[in-house]
């Protein structure tokens, strides 16, 4: 069963076809694009559903359940999981994998690199905390969210009316309408692509990660392998292995984002799931050559991953189009991306539609994935087909 049939999980539904499972979309939109692609699509009125999902999960007798690059119906599946005794993580591990409090306070605990963080639900409270206890830059966040929705980049001598605006920003966001004020790390960020089985820890891959600056912090585009030095490289595979620990999941792919400030690395978050953005489910499989989601697929159904790599790795690089915001009249230069070495590419909008400001994933307007012989050479002739291929504004 495959929770949620968008874009982004279109390569999981795939590929647990190709392995020979018998695949269950499960989607609350009967048209998102995966449901056409599955052996049964299932609209049940509320992802979120649990009891709901339950009942589907045990009608339809699955023997393994995914939700792969979201973070929604995460504690669902944990749940189904429970019900139906089946591999993957537990309700338990799922929120904890999911609140961005509860993670910090695993991190501590096992001691796995974390940038100082608290808790907060009042405004007032956490102002005070961050004059009398925070020196220097900050970050407020929802609690429980994902997408870079809501964060914000915080200055040390902030005043207090602004401070207040970006706090209820990140609240009115956050599903449990709590407030993370955290440490701003400043430096590169990495994503570190992990398969769990029976405890055991792999990295797989890790990723050089391109962002919009402060406020918001949207991922502009990615690269693997990184192009930084190996003790660095070391050093993001190290604190994403603790971070993994920590939080004690057994069977799942993990998704851990990092940031480096001088050589150091501290974790950001960890998703107990396939990561979104692609990385997962298509970089990966293309510069390791191991097949990342089929070995997701494996360990949800208790079946041992296969990790050794079945292609040739090569340097691959995402990039997105972002124009500046207003109204699109006319996509110019979209024949380029028909070249060989365009592995994928796709502009969503056209002619008409409104672009707005970058400020979440969700606002972004294309993306290109290029392969190359290295990741800096694949680097290069996406941004070069960024430039190129020109979304014409009003
Ligand atoms: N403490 C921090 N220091 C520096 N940057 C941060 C911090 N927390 C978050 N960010 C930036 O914001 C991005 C999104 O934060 P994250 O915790 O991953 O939330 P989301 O669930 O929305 O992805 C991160 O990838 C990072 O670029
Ligand atoms: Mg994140």
């Amino acid at each position: 069963m495959v929770l949620a049939a968008g874009l982004l999980q279109i390569p999981v539904i795939k590929k647990a076809r190709e392995m020979g499972y018998y695949v269950i979309a499960v989607d609350d939109d009967s048209n998102a694009p995966g449901m056409a692609l599955a052996d049964k699509a299932i609209v049940p009125g509320g992802l979120m559903n649990e009891e709901k999902l339950v009942a589907i999960a045990k009608e339809e007798y699955i023997d393994g359940v995914i939700h792969p690059c979201s973070e929604v119906a995460m504690n669902v599946m944990g749940r189904i999981n429970d019900e139906l005794h089946l591999s993957g993580i537990s309700k338990e591990l799922a929120i904890r994998a999911t609140n961005k409090n509860l993670m910090r306070e695993a991190f501590e605990q096992y001691g796995a690199p974390s940038p100082k963080s608290k808790c907060f639900s009042n405004v007032e409270v956490a102002w005070g905390a961050f004059c009398i206890e925070f020196a220097g830059d900050a970050i407020l966040k929802p609690s429980r969210n994902s997408g870079s929705r809501g964060i914000a980049k915080i200055n040390g001598n902030i005043d207090e009316a602004e401070f207040a605006k970006l706090f209820e920003r990140a609240k009115e966001e956050s599903r449990d309408k709590s407030v993370m004020l955290e440490q701003f790390i400043d430096g590169p960020e990495f994503s570190v692509e992990i398969i769990v089985w029976n405890k055991q820890v792999n990295v797989l891959q890790v990723t050089d990660k391109k962002t919009t600056e402060a406020p918001y912090f949207v991922e502009l585009g990615h690269n693997q392998p990184s192009l930084f030095p190996g003790h660095i490289v070391e050093a993001v595979k190290r604190a994403a292995i603790m971070g993994v620990r920590a939080l004690e999941v057994n069977n799942c792919a993990c998704h851990a984002e990092i940031k480096v400030q001088d050589d150091q690395a501290y974790i950001m978050e960890i998703g107990a799931r396939l990561g979104g953005d692609f990385i997962s489910t298509e970089l990966t499989h293309l510069s390791t050559g191991i097949d990342m989601v089929g070995a997701a697929v494996d360990v949800a159904l208790g079946v041992e991953p296969n990790l050794t790599p079945v292609a040739e790795p090569q340097g691959v690089a995402i990039r997105y189009f972002t124009p500046e915001p207003g109204k699109v009249i006319a996509i110019e230069n979209a024949e380029l991306l028909n070249r060989s070495d365009v592995y994928d590419a796709e502009i969503y909008v056209g002619p008409g539609d409104e672009v707005k400001e970058v400020k979440s994933s969700l606002d972004r307007s294309g993306h290109v994935i290029v392969t190359a012989a290295t990741a800096k050479l694949a680097v290069e002739t996406a941004e070069g087909l960024i430039d190129s291929v020109m979304i014409i504004m009003e």
